[in-house]
């Protein structure tokens, strides 16, 4: 096997071609085989459901390298697990997390030669992605689907080191609607965030800060991230329904409360964020961002919340701690890798 011809240092988070792909199809009320595809396109048709009324899903995990040569992927089951919340939620078939588990290693396997190497910050990064097939004009669900994974080696999220970042926060934009889809992962909630995130962008700044969309008054969460705060020594983080349940922020959580610390889910009011000693955005993509001022675009209001623009100790020591049993070099007391028999 040739190891892929990719400087792993460079890399983005971009698509970078690989080998393989694996597909799955739903028809006649059950999923099929699974096949092994070459090919960087799918065909299908013209008014299939997916197109024309957003029935697709998706998930985003990552597989590493570690320190022993192990290649581990971080709690795939939680992203079976929600990949099918989200098909329950906009009226998909189901992939039942066996078939899930099996097309991870599978494709893991098949692109073996994309991992990227110990010590590189880069990473494996799996999308898996479920769209409706069938050709409908009214809308309704459809009767057929695919199931496909692809995999694309991306690189370290802090290029420039683990640094604090300015978040905004608007009463403009919503990215979902109280009782709609923000639970799920479903593509229709990106496109609504697209707006709101560009305007934050164009700003200088790393991402926006939603509030709840019905009281506009609660924090919900941090662009494509969940969001927490540090109180008093708690760790704090929203409860909401519109926002997506992270798997990283849930770790989090436990790994806080492992320190000793208290955890809050609940709502947070903006009237708090004065007393954050710390704030991140957390996901899969880059643990722990963690945030230095909040700036309220409506008001004109800034919170300063990293004073001396660095990462907070607490911040600091989750991140190393949730990357190191990523990577294998510490203990994994909650047994949340599966490694990959290559
Ligand atoms: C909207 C949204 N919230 C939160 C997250 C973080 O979730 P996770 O920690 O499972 O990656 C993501 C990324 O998947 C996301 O897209």
């Amino acid at each position: 096997m040739k190891e892929a011809d990719i400087e792993w240092k460079n890399l983005g988070f971009g698509y970078v071609p690989t080998d393989y792909n694996v597909r799955c199809y739903y028809r006649n009320g059950k999923w099929g085989e699974i096949e092994v595809s070459s090919s960087e396109t799918i065909e299908m048709h013209i008014a299939a459901t997916s197109l024309h009324y957003g029935q697709e899903c998706f998930e985003g995990l990552k597989a590493f390298r570690g320190k022993d040569g192990n290649v581990r992927v971080f709690r795939p089951i939680e992203n079976a697990k929600r990949i099918q919340e989200s098909a329950r939620g906009i009226k998909m078939a189901e992939i039942p997390t066996e078939l899930f588990m099996q097309m991870t290693e599978k494709v893991i396997k098949l692109n073996e030669r994309f991992i990227p190497p110990y010590g590189s910050g880069a990473s494996l990064y799996i999308r898996p992605l479920e769209i409706g097939m069938t050709a409908r004009v009214g809308v309704k669900p459809a009767d057929e689907y695919c199931f496909l994974m692809l995999v694309t080696p991306v690189g370290p999220y802090f290029k420039e080191g683990f640094k604090p970042t300015n978040i905004c926060l608007t009463r403009e934009y919503d990215r979902v609607a109280p009782k709609g889809t923000g639970r799920y992962k479903v593509g229709g909630n990106y496109a609504a965030s697209l707006v709101a995130g560009e305007k934050a962008h164009e700003l200088g700044y790393s991402a926006v800060l939603y509030l709840d969309p019905k009281e506009k008054k609660y924090l919900d969460e941090c662009g494509p991230a969940n969001f927490y705060a540090i109180k008093e020594g708690k760790y704090i983080t929203p409860a909401s329904d519109s926002i997506l349940p992270s798997i990283t922020n849930d770790s989090l959580m436990q790994l806080a409360s492992d320190m000793g610390m208290g955890v809050e889910r609940r709502h947070i009011t903006i009237d708090e964020i004065p007393d954050f000693s710390e704030a991140a955005a957390c996901g899969t993509a880059a643990v722990c961002s963690p945030v230095g001022e909040i700036h309220d675009l409506d008001n004109g209001t800034k919170y300063v919340i990293a004073k001396d623009g660095k990462p907070g100790p607490v911040t600091q020591k989750l991140y190393d701690t949730l990357n190191g049993i990523r990577l294998g070099e510490i203990d994994d007391p909650h047994n949340w890798n599966v490694v990959i028999d290559l």
